[in-house]
């Protein structure tokens, strides 16, 4: 069963280069500034945020999902510099099976130095040993081999290959499914 504590008491952590809080409706411009960066957006799969208001929009709805227990949304903060830098959430918590499928995104000037990775540990381990979840989700467009490095790196399995199964702007994409079971995550220990 989920532990429903973390939804009356948001989650905040502290990793080594960041700090790990709920994102709030002032974080719109960073949000922003993230979802419509071509680089981001490649492989997504969403709409860009061509406004302020598309940001807004899009913060509100994850806080409503929060608040009907259906989803917890982060911002990593660059602690040094105070920057956001990117988001990691269990945006879809599937509570009658503790599965819960992943979201991340981070600004194309942090990519390549350990920030995804680092949030992820900590997080994955929370979700886990906290909030009692018992696998995890990604869905990755095929072509996105950043996407896919992180998983593999934390232990992800790939467990499907959907052809065409996903309409987005005008066209029928492939999808790749990862998982990640508890038992997997402490199997392998190394963390
Ligand atoms: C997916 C995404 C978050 C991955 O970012 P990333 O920076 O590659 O991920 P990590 O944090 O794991 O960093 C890994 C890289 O940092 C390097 N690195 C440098 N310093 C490091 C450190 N201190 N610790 C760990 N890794 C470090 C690693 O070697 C690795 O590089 P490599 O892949 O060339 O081996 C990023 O590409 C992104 O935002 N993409 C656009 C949005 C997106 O597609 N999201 C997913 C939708 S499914």
């Amino acid at each position: 069963m989920i532990n429903e504590e973390y939804f009356y008491d948001f989650p905040v952590f502290e990793t080594a280069r960041l700090i790990l809080r709920k994102i709030e409706l002032e974080d719109a411009a960073d949000i922003q500034a993230i979802r419509s960066d071509q680089k981001v957006m490649t492989y997504m799969d969403s709409y860009e945020h061509k406004t302020l208001e598309d940001s807004e929009k899009f913060i509100s709805e994850g806080l409503q999902r929060y608040d009907s227990q259906k989803g917890l949304f982060w911002g990593l903060v660059e602690k040094s510099s105070k920057e956001f830098i990117g988001d990691f959430s269990f945006w879809r918590i599937d509570r009658k099976n503790s599965r819960a499928e992943i979201g991340y995104t981070l600004k194309p000037q942090y990519w390549g130095k350990g920030y995804m990775k680092e949030a992820m540990l900590r997080l994955i381990t929370f979700g886990f040993d906290d909030l009692n979840l018992h696998s995890l989700e990604a869905n990755i467009n095929p072509g996105n081999e950043n996407s896919r490095n992180i998983l593999l790196k934390l232990g992800f399995k790939k467990e499907g290959y959907f052809r065409e199964n996903y309409f987005y702007n005008g066209k029928y994409l492939d999808s790749e499914i990862y998982s990640l079971l508890k038992k997997d995550f402490i199997e392998q220990g190394s963390f």
